[in-house]
């Protein structure tokens, strides 16, 4: 059966999305599924998490990276697979969950820029490019169907033609958004954008969903912001708190750690979203 693909997307940066994938892929892998995160953005903050400094050396130094993925289609080469390119078995939960990793790096911002310059010099116009990245994207995807119960993307904040790509192919998509008044203006443009590739697809309107992140129950304003983001738009029940274990847990440790000895406090939040993230996408 073809696993669950879903992007973590939102225009604004620093909302969480990266520490939403994290968090979740960790649990949900933890819990038994077989979890596949795909980095999308040159920040590399999701790789650096969930692999840890030195092995995200050695992968690069390996050329396992989405960069070097994307590279064969653009300079050409021997074909490798795209399961060539994934690191088996990240994170530094214990009891070794199923949670593969395809790591970013910072020259992956350089590849979109190439990959236009050759494509365009070919006489590729903008759709027709579009349609080749979301190609590329699906062909790799395709490739490991048979290994993953999810696919996750993190996605750079802004656009890109990868964060367009895993929105064209994704299932779902999920917009973490810090409950406040310009954070929920981001919102309704980007919605607009991910509506549009889930209409061409005949899907409906509540696979897309906002996750209210960094919530502080006693700041008022995030609880009015919280309430008028659930009139509008489909919301997750479960809001992540801020809180200081949520930041520390990004931090690579080299002992082995379970769940609530990582995540602290703040564990069965996780825990509640990662249940309800599972009902909504058909996971159980
Ligand atoms: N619930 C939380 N509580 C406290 N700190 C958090 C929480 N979620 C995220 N952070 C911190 O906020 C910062 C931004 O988080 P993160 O990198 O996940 O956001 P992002 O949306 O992926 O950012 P970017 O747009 O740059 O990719 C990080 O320092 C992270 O540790
Ligand atoms: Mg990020």
């Amino acid at each position: 059966m073809a696993p669950r693909t879903v992007s973590v997307v939102n225009m604004k940066g620093g909302v969480g999305k990266s520490t939403t994938v994290a968090s979740l892929a960790e649990t949900l892998a933890s819990e038994g599924l077989r979890v596949l995160v795909i980095d999308l953005d040159p920040q590399s903050n999701v790789s650096m998490m969930l692999a840890g400094q030195d092995r995200w050396v050695e992968l690069r130094q390996a050329n396992r990276t989405i960069d070097e993925y994307f590279n064969q289609y653009v300079y050409g080469g021997e074909p490798r697979f795209f399961r060539e390119f994934v690191a088996n078995r990240v994170s530094d939960i214990a009891g070794e969950p199923s949670l593969d990793l395809l790591i970013s790096t910072p020259e992956f911002r350089y590849i979109e820029r190439h990959a236009l310059e050759k494509w365009v010099s070919q006489g590729f116009d903008i759709r027709q490019l579009n349609t080749r990245f979301s190609r590329l994207t699906h062909s790799a995807i395709e490739n490991v169907a048979d290994s993953y119960d999810l696919v996750l993307f993190d996605c750079p904040p802004g656009i890109s033609m990868f964060a367009e790509a895993a929105i064209e192919l994704s299932e779902f998509i999920v917009i973490p958004t810090i409950p406040d008044y310009v954070s929920r203006l981001g919102i309704f443009a980007f919605r607009k954008r991910a509506l549009r590739s889930m209409e061409q697809r005949r899907f409906t309107d509540d696979r897309i969903y906002t996750l209210i992140t960094k919530y502080e129950a006693g700041n008022s304003l995030h609880q009015s912001e919280a309430a008028l983001l659930k009139d509008q738009f489909n919301v997750f029940e479960t809001r992540i708190p801020q809180a200081e274990q949520i930041a520390r847990a990004a931090e690579w440790s080299d002992h082995k750690r379970t769940l609530e000895q990582k995540y602290g406090d703040a564990s069965a939040v996780i825990r509640n979203f990662a249940g309800e993230f599972r009902e909504r996408v058909g996971l159980i």
